[in-house]
């Protein structure tokens, strides 16, 4: 991948109108022999709201984190608003694309406040010795700062809590929280992997009203979640990737109505289905290890 740290577009936020925000080509990620995501091509425009959506270890989460600098695709190139993204977590987060975690990633022993406050320095200007220091400049900056974070607190609806220790708010809400805290880098696209799992239908629907209200503040959206009426509420598009290759893309209502989807989710095969040689590979093995193995422990696959 090429790599390019002379952004021009360092200033985050709204974008221009039909501008491509996200642009991702052929990308492809290899683990040994484990193909997890192939030759993915997808782009989010500004004003959006985009669903990543398929079964479990379909690869959504290692296509994010191919997308945030997690991981340098094996293939294929990512482009933020016209720029080749950088190969570091941090330096993405600095261009524009902010995430949250599908395994929660919070600071448990830091309050509410500080949490988001950490999700602000890539924006803070005041730079080491300035905060050795401590001057006016500093105090004007933190200021400032917690200023702005209690606003996204409030914007989340996590404002009454700010000094609660992150690790004693309901799961729900810690949700929220890492929705602040990616929002306080100022970005002009933000990754939600699973943001409604483990809320209750009233937290989901109160999350969906939150994710359009982060479009409408100029924030283009990749939302991954596998709940599907959350889904085809919120978003403008839907790709589908199954075995690391993406099925199908559209709006709402072609996704749904694809046959291929149903059966994908179903478990049913299809012609042409990707990894078909993966499958029948890991069902020989299976099928060997039945046949050696005495009594087999029950194997949990549901999350
Ligand atoms: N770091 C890694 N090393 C090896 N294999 C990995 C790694 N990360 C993911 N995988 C594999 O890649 C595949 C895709 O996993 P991924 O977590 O991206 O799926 P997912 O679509 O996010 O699934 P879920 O809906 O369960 O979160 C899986 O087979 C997984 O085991
Ligand atoms: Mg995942």
């Amino acid at each position: 991948m090429t790599t390019d740290t002379t952004t021009q577009d360092a200033v985050p936020g709204a974008s221009a109108p039909g501008e491509v925000v996200l642009d991702a080509r052929g990308v492809t990620m290899r683990f040994g022999g484990l193909t997890a995501v192939r030759n993915v091509d997808l782009t989010v425009n500004s004003g959006e709201i985009v669903g990543l959506i398929g079964p479990n270890g379909a690869g959504k989460t290692t296509f994010f984190n191919c997308l945030t600098g997690l991981y340098i695709p094996t293939e294929g190139e990512v482009r933020y608003k016209g720029q080749v993204l950088p190969p570091k977590s941090f330096k993405v987060t600095a261009a524009g694309i902010a995430r949250t975690f599908q395994n929660i990633r919070l600071f448990a022993n830091m309050t509410v406040l500080e949490n988001v406050l950490v999700g602000r320095h890539t924006r803070t200007k005041e730079g080491l010795w300035s905060a050795l220091l401590r001057g006016p400049g500093f105090h004007k900056a933190e200021a400032a700062s917690r200023a702005r974070a209690m606003e996204l607190l409030e914007f989340v609806g996590l404002e009454a809590k700010a000094e609660h220790l992150a690790r004693n708010l309901p799961y729900g809400e810690q949700r929220k929280l890492e929705i602040a805290r990616a929002l306080a880098s100022e970005p002009g696209l933000l990754l939600l992997d699973e943001p409604t799992a483990g809320m209750n239908p009233q937290e989901t629907r109160a999350t969906e009203e939150l994710v359009f209200a982060i479009r409408d503040k100029g924030i283009a959206v990749l939302v991954i979640e596998h709940d599907m009426r959350f889904i085809f509420n919120l978003c403008d598009r839907v790709a589908v990737l199954v075995q690391g290759e993406k099925l199908v893309e559209g709006d709402s209502a072609t996704v749904q109505g694809d046959e291929r989807v149903v059966a994908a989710y179903l478990g049913e095969p299809f012609e042409n289905a990707p990894g078909d040689e993966e499958v029948a590979e890991v069902e020989a093995a299976e099928a060997h290890a039945e046949a050696t193995t005495d009594a087999a422990p029950g194997k949990e696959n549901d999350r």
